[in-house]
């Protein structure tokens, strides 16, 4: 499988750094969805050039999530323990650098019109992780500031990793980078529902640890907007604590009360359909069943 070969060049290229821990410490991560790296290659076929740009970009997807899991004190990562909760922070924050930095390195001799927008890309999905940081400090129903951080932290990846494939098949990038972007937007928009909906085992991460880590996304805006005074100070009290049984219960009744869950899909699906309406009107049905799964998807 082609998926494959983008693993072996990942593990050529580490293997180049001639440093026998860290080439472990790779080979230990579970495998994730690979999303990324799908649809680099829907667009743009196997060429060596698409699989060592993929290859990149998972490196890079794998660094934002060693720094993400010490940034959000989580210590599950795709079903195993995270690097952080197994060999401590440092090493997580050092095993990302090195993944970061050598996939920078790769970019600069696959094409430079790449390179340039997969960097941008890290910048703003860094400038992203930083906003979400500030953001959590303290309970907020700014659903525009939550918007502009999550197309930040999430989205430009999925948008620069389409553009980047459209850039080297000779597709439109615009059109391409278009469908990345609404993508990504949405992915997020469903990764915070699914931390409310989905339980730990299911997702492979902690579950309901969003609004723990002070995370207001876009459910407990809409939440807070549908709760009363005296409803709304219980939610408000319950920000950025480690929640009891009872207290998580009162939180998924209301969620479940005013249907906040259906509405926040209902917004995600809006930025997937007009995904998939531009993909076939390219007639690049592969694409488009990739939007439908990925709104589907449990995890
Ligand atoms: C997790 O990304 C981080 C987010 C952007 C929500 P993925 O859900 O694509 O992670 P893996 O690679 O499949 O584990
Ligand atoms: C982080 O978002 C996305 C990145 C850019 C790494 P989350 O913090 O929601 O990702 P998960 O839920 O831990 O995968
Ligand atoms: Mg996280
Ligand atoms: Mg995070
Ligand atoms: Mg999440």
């Amino acid at each position: 499988m082609v998926v494959d070969a983008v693993e072996r060049k990942i593990e050529q290229y580490l293997s180049e750094l001639d440093d026998q821990y860290v080439l472990k410490l790779y080979k230990g991560l579970p495998h994730g969805k690979r999303l990324r790296t799908k649809l680099i290659l829907k667009i743009a076929g196997s060429s060596l050039k698409i699989i060592k740009t993929a290859a990149t970009v998972e490196m890079i997807h794998a660094a934002s999530l060693l720094h993400d899991d010490v940034i959000d004190d989580a210590n599950t990562r795709r079903g195993k323990k995270s690097v952080n909760a197994s060999e401590g922070n440092k090493t997580a924050i050092m095993m990302g650098d090195i993944l970061y930095s050598k996939a920078f390195f790769e970019l600069n001799d696959i094409s430079s019109e790449v390179a340039k927008v997969i960097s941008n890309a890290v910048v703003q999905l860094s400038l992203g992780e930083l906003a979400d940081v500030r953001l959590s400090e303290k309970f907020h129903t700014n659903r525009d500031a939550y918007l502009s951080m999550l197309y930040q932290k999430t989205a430009s990846l999925m948008e620069a990793s389409a553009e980047s494939a459209a850039i080297l098949a000779g597709k439109n990038r615009k059109a391409y980078r278009q469908y990345g972007h609404n993508l990504g937007l949405a992915f997020q928009m469903i990764d915070d529902i699914l931390d409310i909906t989905e339980d730990t085992e299911t997702l492979g991460k902690p579950a309901l640890h969003d609004f723990v880590e002070g995370k207001v996304t876009l459910p407990y805006i809409y939440l807070y907007e549908k709760l009363l005074e005296e409803e709304r100070k219980v939610l408000v009290s319950l920000h950025k604590k480690i929640l009891t049984n009872d207290e998580e219960l009162w939180i998924k009744s209301a969620m479940k009360k005013h249907r906040i869950i259906e509405k926040s899909y209902a917004e995600a699906k809006v930025l997937v359909d007009e995904a998939i309406d531009l993909m076939e009107s390219l007639g690049e049905e592969d694409l488009s069943n990739i939007a439908k799964a990925m709104i589907e998807r449990k995890f």
